[in-house]
């Protein structure tokens, strides 16, 4: 019998969405959903046999937290998963590797071009070399160029798990080991993606 969103999702993911506003709630419970069904079928097993399992560098881990890193439980055990996503514009990018190796990480991040276009953005997300290597592009190539550099930047802080726990204009992603920009189709799921989106992968091995 087909399983609904809250029977699929935890307790705690339900909670969580139901506290945001309507649409960013529905969008968010919406994404869960698609990460559950994207994590089942990577492992073949249906979704309703995995529990969410977050972990939160300051908060922990356990059945209450539905934030920080994702990962699921199956049968009670780890599920043999790296996983990351990202919502951006109505949204959502997963990625993950299937029994990764002890020790290996995956980050994501999916941005839109619009969002990193505001007076002091350079400041505070940029360090000082990509900021000159910013200024030495032409000015119409410099929104895609800063909206790449900053999904690189969260797809690493999600991969080491810090987020922005560490401060962006510290960390250089100008040429990093480890990083990739992803390219995007025009369309999925027979939609046509929003102009501007860029996503960008990181995966390491402790
Ligand atoms: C992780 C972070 C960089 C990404 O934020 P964002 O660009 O606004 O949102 P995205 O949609 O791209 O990514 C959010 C996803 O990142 C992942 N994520 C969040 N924290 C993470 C962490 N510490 N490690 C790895 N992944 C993490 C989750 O999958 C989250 O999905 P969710 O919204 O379904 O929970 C940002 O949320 C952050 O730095 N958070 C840390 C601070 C924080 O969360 N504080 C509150 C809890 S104590």
């Amino acid at each position: 019998m087909e399983k609904t969103a809250a029977e699929l999702l935890s307790p705690a993911e339900t909670l969580r969405g139901r506290a945001m506003a309507p649409d960013p709630g529905l969008e968010f419970l919406a994404a869960r959903l698609a990460q559950q069904d994207f994590a089942a079928t990577l492992l073949g097993v249906p979704a309703s046999r995995f529990q969410a399992a977050y972990s939160c560098p300051d908060c922990g881990s356990g059945p209450d937290i539905a934030h920080g890193r994702p990962g699921y439980l199956l049968d009670g055990g780890p599920a043999p998963l790296a996983l990351s996503a990202s919502r951006r514009s109505g949204w959502v990018l997963c990625a993950a590797v299937v029994h990764p190796e002890p020790g290996l990480r995956v980050g994501v991040d999916l941005e839109n071009a619009a969002g990193t276009e505001f007076a002091g953005f350079d400041d505070v997300a940029l360090t000082r070399q990509e900021r000159q290597h910013l200024g030495a592009l032409e000015p119409g190539q410099r929104p895609h160029e800063r909206a790449r550099l900053w999904a690189r930047k969260e797809a690493w802080l999600k991969m080491t798990g810090e987020g922005l726990r560490v401060s962006p204009d510290s960390l250089d992603v100008l040429d990093s080991p480890g990083l990739w920009d992803l390219a995007l189709p025009d369309c999925a799921e027979g939609r046509e993606l929003p102009v501007g989106l860029v996503a960008a992968l990181a995966v390491m091995s402790r």
